[in-house]
This record gives structure tokens, sequence and C-alpha cells, in this order.
């Protein structure tokens, strides 16, 4: 029985070690993503880091963190996901989605009006995701292409007020400068 829940000081090494696992042992290879959770953990008190276990053994990992869109002089703020990982052993059971609906729960609950993604459009378009451009919004990574970013509105948030935005990730994600 997969239980999905917040992560807890004892979980730290075993989400660390699921998400060299998940990146090392995937098409992407691992570029670092176990330490960006670390920085992230240790630098952002609203992360959400959520951990699915099996049978008490911790099996996959979320995490997300501030966010915001800069638009038309105010700034939106919400969550973006990942990394997302899932051990190889338990993959394609249903995990990360059950950790994405988790986490989209959760960061409508506590309020934000937007969740952010970046990554494979077969996994994330299923929660309700839309390409950025979708929102005119363009995001802040000098080398990153436009197309991998994803984006869900949340509550009653009115889109218009998006429209324009520049989406920004926390500063653990490293420098956003394209538009400066
Ligand atoms: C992406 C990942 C978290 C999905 O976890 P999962 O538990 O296997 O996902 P689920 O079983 O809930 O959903 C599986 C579905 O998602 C899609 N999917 C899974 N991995 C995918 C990937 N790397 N690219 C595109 N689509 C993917 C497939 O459509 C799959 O459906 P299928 O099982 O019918 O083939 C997992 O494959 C993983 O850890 N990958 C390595 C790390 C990674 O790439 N993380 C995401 C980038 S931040």
């Amino acid at each position: 029985m997969i239980e999905i829940r917040a992560e807890q000081p004892l979980d730290i090494s075993g989400v660390g070690q699921v998400t060299f696992d998940a990146f090392s042992q995937s098409e992407l290879g691992h570029h670092g993503e176990a330490d960006l959770v670390s920085a992230i953990r240790a630098a952002q008190p609203d992360a959400i880091s959520l951990v699915a276990l099996d049978a008490g053994k911790i099996i996959g990992h979320l995490m997300s963190s501030p966010a915001t869109v800069e638009s038309q002089g105010r700034i939106i703020s919400g969550t973006a996901i990942g990394p997302v990982s899932v051990v190889p052993s338990h993959q394609h059971q249903g995990i990360g989605c059950a950790l994405m609906n988790t986490l989209i729960e959760i960061a409508s609950v506590q309020g934000y009006n937007f969740v952010a993604v970046a990554g494979h459009p077969d996994f994330y378009l299923r929660f309700g995701f839309h390409p950025l451009n979708t929102f005119k919004i363009q995001h802040c990574f000098q080398s990153m292409r436009d197309e991998v970013f994803f984006l869900r509105l949340l509550g009653s948030v009115d889109r218009t007020v998006l429209t324009g935005g520049r989406l920004k990730y926390c500063s653990e994600f490293g420098p956003q400068d394209r538009f400066a």
C-alpha cells in the first residue's frame, strides 16, 4: 500500500537516494537534482516536499518551491514543481500521478494562484497544465525553451492578470537573467 505524506526530517537521506536513483537511471541522467532538492529544502521554508512510501520505504518524492509571475505591475504567487522522482522499480504504477495530484490539492488549499512545472508534456498535461504561451507568459531562464514550461491556474484567479507576465522560480534553480 502506497502512502503519500509530507517529508519529515528522518526522510532526508532517503529522498536524496530516491532522487539520485530516479534521475541517474533515466534517459535524462542525474545533473545535480538531489543537490537541488537539498538546496531548496535549506533555503525555502515554504517549499512543499512530499514523499511516497511503500511499506515504510521511500520510493518517490516531489519538491515544489515558491514561484512568482510578475505581470502588469503585480506579483502573483504560485509554486513550481520539480524535481519529481520515482525509483525505477516502482515507476508506471501511478505513484508519480499520486504525488502530482496531492501537490495540486495542497497548493490549492494553501491559496497559491498557480502551479508551474518544466518537463515532458506526456506526463504533465494530464494534470490540467497548459503551455506557458497559452497565458502569454515567458519564463526567465536564459537557455531553456519556453515549450517545456507548463502552468495550471488554481482557485478563481483570472487568467488575464497573467498576460504578458514573467515566471520566476526560486533562486536555487540558478540565474534567471533572460530579460536582465
Ligand atoms: C517521471 C516520473 C516521476 C513518473 O513517475 P511514475 O510513477 O512512473 O508515473 P505514473 O506511473 O504516475 O505515470 C506514468 C505515466 O507518465 C508518463 N511518463 C512517465 N515517465 C515519463 C517520462 N519520463 N516522460 C514522459 N512521460 C512519462 C507515461 O505516460 C506513463 O504512462 P504509462 O505508465 O502508461 O507508460 C518517473 O518516471 C521518474 O522518476 N523519472 C525520472 C526522473 C524524471 O524524469 N523526473 C521528471 C522530471 S522533473
